[in-house]
């Protein structure tokens, strides 16, 4: 089984992609938080994936309340993996992630030991982040070199998933990675996964409803779309980027910004 989260489809492709070339289930988190489920019972030698963009160098947030409540019944020495996808680098959101399965003991198994990722890898794909100076979506020619890359490094990645080989570490963590995560990272999701900065232009919103039908965690209402500030919002980007006519922003600096989403022109499969 495969467990992922995505906001604007990156993720959901390498997912997909994997979970196709080997025959995995794929669960989408904020579906099953949605419904409520937590509990999943393990099949002898079954294989347990995790999928992620990465948010300010760590896992969204999102995907940290979901481990916190998951419970996989039957778990003794299966092989977990993850895999988080980032825009350029993902500092140590990888040990976070680990040191957050750790803390969930309905993941320990009979002997104690914690469900961990023990094979491990980053994949580069375009850019989502759009809220803060020099943050920007990817010129088409770039978008497009990440995803060929990404395609080939995901048939690699699925022959080690498949062989369920443990202990590989394929990260691209950066330059200062524990700066990043536990000091930039930890100010920007305290402070900066935030819904009280989305504003909508009115006069441009078409009422189409796109906002609030791909906000995964049932955060937008109605149209021109109201912010529920329920504190939910995972800053995923899915609204503003989804938005057909640009008519959301997040505070002004998104109004100097392009959208994206994956496959937006149709060209990809
Ligand atoms: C809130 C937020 C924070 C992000 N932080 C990082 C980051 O720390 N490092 C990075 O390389 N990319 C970062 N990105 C870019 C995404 O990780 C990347 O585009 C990812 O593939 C998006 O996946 P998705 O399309 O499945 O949502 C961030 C994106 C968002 C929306
Ligand atoms: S409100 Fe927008 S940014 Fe927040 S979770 Fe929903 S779609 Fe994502
Ligand atoms: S996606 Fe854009 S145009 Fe459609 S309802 Fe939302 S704000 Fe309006």
């Amino acid at each position: 089984m495969i467990f992922y989260f995505t906001g604007t489809g990156n993720t959901r492709w390498v997912a997909k992609t994997i979970a196709e070339a080997i025959g995995e289930e794929l669960l989408y988190i904020p579906q099953l938080i949605k419904e409520q489920r937590y509990q999943f019972e393990l099949q002898e030698k079954e294989r347990i994936g995790f999928c992620f963009p990465t948010h300010g160098w760590q896992p969204p947030r999102i995907v940290r309340a979901f481990i916190s409540r998951l419970v996989l019944k039957g778990y003794q020495s299966h092989f977990c993996w993850a895999l988080t996808t980032c825009g350029d680098n993902m500092g140590e959101a990888m040990t976070i992630f680990n040191k957050e399965l750790a803390k969930n003991v309905a993941l320990h198994a009979d002997d104690g030991s914690p469900l961990q990722a023990e094979s491990v890898f980053s994949v580069i794909m375009p850019e989502s982040y759009v809220c803060l100076p020099f943050m920007k979506t990817d010129p088409i020619d770039k978008e497009r070199r990440k995803i060929e890359h990404a395609r080939q490094q995901l048939q690699h990645i699925t022959g080690i998933i498949k062989d369920s080989k443990r202990g590989i570490e394929e990260l691209e963590k950066g330059g200062t990675p524990r700066l990043y995560s536990y000091v930039i990272g930890a100010y920007f999701n305290q402070k900066m996964v935030t819904d009280k900065k989305f504003t909508v232009d009115e006069d441009v919103c078409t009422r189409c409803g796109k906002c609030s039908k791909v906000c995964p965690v049932d955060n937008i209402a109605g149209t021109p779309p109201t912010w529920l500030h329920n504190g939910q919002c995972t800053c995923c980007l899915a609204c503003y980027h989804y938005c057909p006519v640009h008519a959301i922003n997040y505070g002004s600096i998104t109004r100097k910004r392009d959208q994206y989403y994956f496959n937006r022109r149709g060209d990809q499969k």
